[in-house]
């Protein structure tokens, strides 16, 4: 038998945090700085992933950040945040970001992006979370989709971990064809 106490839904934890974009957070370009849409997702993923883990969580990886379009000053920048997958120690936040003209009301999607967090217990020691109560098919989906992601990202960490560079720069030339780099040295 399964100890359903030690489970908690999906709903339990979803999060939205919503932003009104101001000035001092644009960059050079009179656009919104992508750092300051990472920090708010950071957040929001904080506290998606302790209210799940009812545990102190600190981000372990970031799954691509794709900057879909430019957030303006004076949008309102949403951020939805729900748990998708849950390992042992670790589990992972789904975030929706999404931008809104607050004049028009036109919404746009600015990213979406997977946060990892793992719990930590009292000895700054990565402590168990709970189950996850799935209640309808779109959690089922991400849930699937985030375990088929983690298991292609094991596997891209195994090539990138085993990436070989020829030693001495003579044996490199081959691999430099067709760059845009000119070498100095032979
Ligand atoms: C992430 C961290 C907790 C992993 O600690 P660890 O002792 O290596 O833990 P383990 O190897 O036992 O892994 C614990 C869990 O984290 C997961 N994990 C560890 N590193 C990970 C990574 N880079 N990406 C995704 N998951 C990771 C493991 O898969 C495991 O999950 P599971 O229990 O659900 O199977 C630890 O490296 C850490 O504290 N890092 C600093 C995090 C931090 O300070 N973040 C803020 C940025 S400033």
């Amino acid at each position: 038998m399964i100890d359903t106490s030690a489970f908690k839904p999906v709903s339990f934890s979803e999060t939205t945090i919503t932003e009104l974009m101001i000035p001092s957070y644009s960059n050079f370009g009179g656009k919104i700085h992508g750092g300051i849409l990472l920090s708010l997702m950071d957040k929001v993923a904080y506290v998606c992933a302790a209210k799940h883990a009812g545990n102190y969580c600190v981000t372990a990886s970031i799954d691509t950040v794709d900057f879909l379009q430019p957030v303006e000053v004076g949008e309102l920048v949403s951020l939805m945040a729900s748990v998708n997958y849950v390992g042992n120690t670790s589990l992972v936040v789904g975030i929706r970001v999404i931008s809104e003209n607050v004049k028009t009301n036109v919404i746009k999607h600015t990213n979406t992006s997977y946060f990892t967090m793992v719990a930590k217990d009292d000895d700054n020691k990565p402590a168990q979370i709970p189950g996850l109560i799935l209640e309808n098919g779109n959690q089922v989906r991400r849930f699937i989709e985030a375990k088929r992601r983690k298991e292609i990202k094991q596997n891209y960490k195994k090539e990138v971990d085993h990436i070989t560079v020829p030693d001495g720069i003579a044996d490199c030339k081959e691999l430099l064809i067709g760059e845009r780099v000119i070498l100095t040295k032979n």
